[in-house]
């Protein structure tokens, strides 16, 4: 029987319906609060707030589960291909074999980036971060492909969808040439997604870098594991500029931005420079985490928490298990890999992450499996971003195809009341605000 929520307004009953999801979420409706009652929520990070139904990706924070299109995520990493679970996430099912095969060619046929587009990498300062340049490529594809300004057809959409999967390694691959200095190096159309990104990262004119496969099985599983969180701070965002109706590509541009912050996908940086800080005895273990319990020193364990995970990370668990099984393979020790498993076992057994179920996240282990690769730290969250657009792609389609209004929330104001203008000669010092 379904439910209803009774909201009790000065003695006046106003029920709403109480909606749940295919895993019995429930959620109460209030489509109709404000016109019913004059009144609005006020959610400030919007942590109980649910934005839009979805039927791409499903999480139990609570029990660390994290399915694509319903699988689990732990049935990927078996021989893991991430343009397959890219496909699974963008189109809804798993691709046939022919539809994979079209889909990988149409990647291959589409990995070169306009010449001239290329030449916009060259009035980059070498310094600048990758992230901005990457957010700045991805949003300079609506110049060079004005054909998918308007996505009208789930043929062109397909299209669309290809041409941005494919051009992101690229940018992506070129950003790091050119902050290094080094020539772009092309893709190889003989090579698959995963190799021909290391390619283009590590090859030179002279030396071609030839790609492990326990390094290509690693790096896809990366990408897979990143590849969707529903509504997270930069899908979110990606929504919030297609419910505009702007392009795929600046909605995806607008997404790498906001991954780029040091709470969501930069994190992965922060971890690794965490961990480098502990390794050079700047600070010991102990010390940080004294540092991470005191709210005064603005200091995090950066790679623990989650919004949504108030148990494992499920993708923390699977990379944590690559990070102790390719570092050895590739012959390498890694002391941060060390000192990681250190802050780990520490915060399980401290009270103060135990009582606030703060467990590690997905960029806790993901930046050393990284670093053991030979990607440079400054080119994690660009990795992410590689690996967070299938679910990007998805959700703005997800979005574009169903009658969604423009994202617009509603804000209690806390500013000036009634101020008159004062002009500039008769100004003191800022008045102080009159209370509304
Ligand atoms: N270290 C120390 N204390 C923490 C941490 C942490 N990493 N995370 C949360 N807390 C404390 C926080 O101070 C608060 O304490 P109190 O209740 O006493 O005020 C409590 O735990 C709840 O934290 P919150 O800030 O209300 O939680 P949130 O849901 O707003 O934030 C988070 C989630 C991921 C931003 C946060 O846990 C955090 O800053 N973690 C470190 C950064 C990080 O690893 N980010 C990557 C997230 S996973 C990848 C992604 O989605 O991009």
């Amino acid at each position: 029987m379904s439910q209803i929520a009774t909201l009790i307004l000065d003695g006046e009953s106003h029920d709403f319906p109480v909606i749940v999801g295919t895993e019995n979420e429930p959620a109460i409706d209030i489509s109709t609060l404000r016109a019913r009652t004059g009144l609005i929520t006020l959610d400030q990070g919007l942590g109980n707030t649910g934005s839009c139904r979805s039927a791409i990706t499903y999480i139990d924070g609570e029990r660390g589960i994290l399915r694509y299109r319903g699988i689990p995520i732990e049935q990927f990493a078996n021989g893991p291909n991430f343009i397959e679970v890219a496909w699974l996430l963008i189109f809804g099912r798993l691709p046939t074999s022919d539809e994979y095969a079209g889909f990988a060619r149409e990647l291959t046929h589409q990995a070169n980036i306009d010449e001239g587009m290329k030449h916009h990498f060259d009035s980059f300062p070498r310094k600048a971060a990758p992230m901005a340049i990457l957010s700045s490529m991805v949003n300079a594809l609506s110049c060079f492909h004005p054909e998918f300004l308007e996505l009208d057809s789930p043929e062109k959409f397909w299209a669309a969808a290809a041409r941005l999967m494919s051009k992101i390694r690229t940018i992506a691959a070129f950003a790091y040439r050119h902050s290094r200095g080094l020539p772009y190096m092309y893709p190889d159309p003989n090579l698959k997604y995963v190799p021909n990104f290391l390619h283009m990262m590590f090859s030179m004119p002279y030396d071609h870098f030839i790609c492990d496969e326990l390094v290509r099985d690693a790096f896809n599983l990366i990408l897979i594991l990143h590849a969707d969180h529903e509504q997270n701070c930069s899908t979110s965002t990606v929504r919030m500029v297609g419910s505009s109706r702007a392009n795929l590509f600046a909605s995806c541009s607008a997404g790498i931005s906001a991954l780029w912050g040091p709470l969501h996908g930069g994190a992965n940086v922060a971890v690794l420079e965490m961990l480098q800080k502990i390794h050079e005895g700047h600070l010991t273990p102990q010390e940080y985490m004294r540092l991470a319990k005191d709210k005064a020193s603005g200091v995090r364990l950066m790679g623990f928490g989650h919004r949504v995970y108030k148990n494992f990370d499920p993708r923390a668990k699977l990379l944590g298990q690559i990070a102790e099984e390719l570092l050895p393979k590739l012959g390498k020790k890694d002391p941060l890999l060390d000192i990681a498993r250190g802050l780990e076992a520490i915060a399980l057994e401290d009270p103060y992450f135990v009582e606030r179920k703060l467990y590690p996240n997905v960029d806790f282990y993901s930046g050393i499996i990284l670093r053991a690769i030979g990607i440079p730290v400054n080119m994690f969250t660009v990795i992410f971003a590689m690996g967070r657009l299938p679910g990007w792609i998805a959700h703005w389609w997800e979005q574009n195809q169903s009658e969604t209004r423009i994202a617009r929330p509603r804000q209690i104001y806390t500013g000036n009341g009634l101020t008159d203008y004062t002009p500039m000669p008769g100004r003191g010092r800022t008045p102080a605000a009159t209370e509304g």
